[in-house]
């Protein structure tokens, strides 16, 4: 049992003054009866909570599918840049955070939630869900390159980096663009630049297209997002790493 202002406030419909003022004015009920103390208890999974007649469907977590664009960095606030949670409703931002990160000028899809269990099961050392990205390549991308992804690269780091899978997508000729897809299981900081980086040659746009089961929704425009559908919380929650 939680209290009603306090379930109105997770379920993200008003903070905790707004709630008071929706009781006030009476726009909320409790199995049709209306409610006239915040503090009053209720159990979401048999309590039918109403806004305005409305059922508020109880939902622990949130999940949200950004197609982040370049330009803004993975935070949840930054003095000086735009940050991903820029995109989301003010209502939807608060206690959600994102999943792992992307730098400022890559793009593509990204996990934001407050579902701290989650996140820590997708990002846990040693326990990285594949993540899936595209790349453009200034240079000529090899079959000698794939098996060197395969093995592990030094990026300047302690240990190698696990084995990657690199797909050639277009080879690209001398002095021109390389199209790959490369697939990883560790999560270091520029991994996939700093892996091109070791083969001598650098990534000039990078667009991650999917991470475990979730894959980017190709309808979202750059800036665009959308909640996750059941089956994708299901399927992610299911993930073996
Ligand atoms: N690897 C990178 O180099 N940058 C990213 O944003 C993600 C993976």
């Amino acid at each position: 049992m939680i209290r009603i202002d306090k379930f109105l406030s997770q379920m993200q419909v008003a903070t905790r003054s707004e709630s008071k003022k929706l009781i006030k004015n009476k726009r909320i009920t409790k199995n049709g009866v209306t409610v006239t103390d915040g503090g009053e208890k209720c159990d979401p999974d048999i309590d039918a909570i109403c806004l305005d007649g409305v059922p508020i469907a109880y939902q622990e977590y949130h999940y949200v599918m950004l197609h982040k664009p370049t330009g803004c960095v993975t935070a949840t606030e930054d003095r000086y840049d735009k940050t991903v949670m820029d995109f989301l409703p003010e209502k939807l931002r608060r206690g959600l955070s994102p999943v792992g990160r992307l730098d400022k000028d890559t793009e593509g899809l990204l996990l934001i939630t407050d579902d701290g269990a989650l996140n820590h099961q997708l990002l846990a050392p040693g326990k990285h869900v594949p993540k899936t990205y595209y790349a453009r390549i200034d240079g000529i991308v090899t079959s000698a390159d794939v098996v060197k992804f395969q093995s592990g690269l030094d990026i300047g780091e302690k240990k190698r980096t696990a084995p990657a899978i690199l797909e050639i997508l277009h080879a690209g000729e001398t002095d021109s663009i390389s199209e790959i897809k490369v697939t990883i299981t560790e999560g270091k900081y520029h991994q996939v630049k700093r892996m091109f980086q070791s083969v001598g040659k650098k990534v000039v746009y990078l667009k991650r297209l999917s991470m475990g089961s979730l894959t980017l929704d190709e309808t979202l425009a750059p800036g665009n997002w959308r909640a996750l559908t059941k089956e994708e919380i299901t399927n992610l929650k299911d993930e073996k790493a």
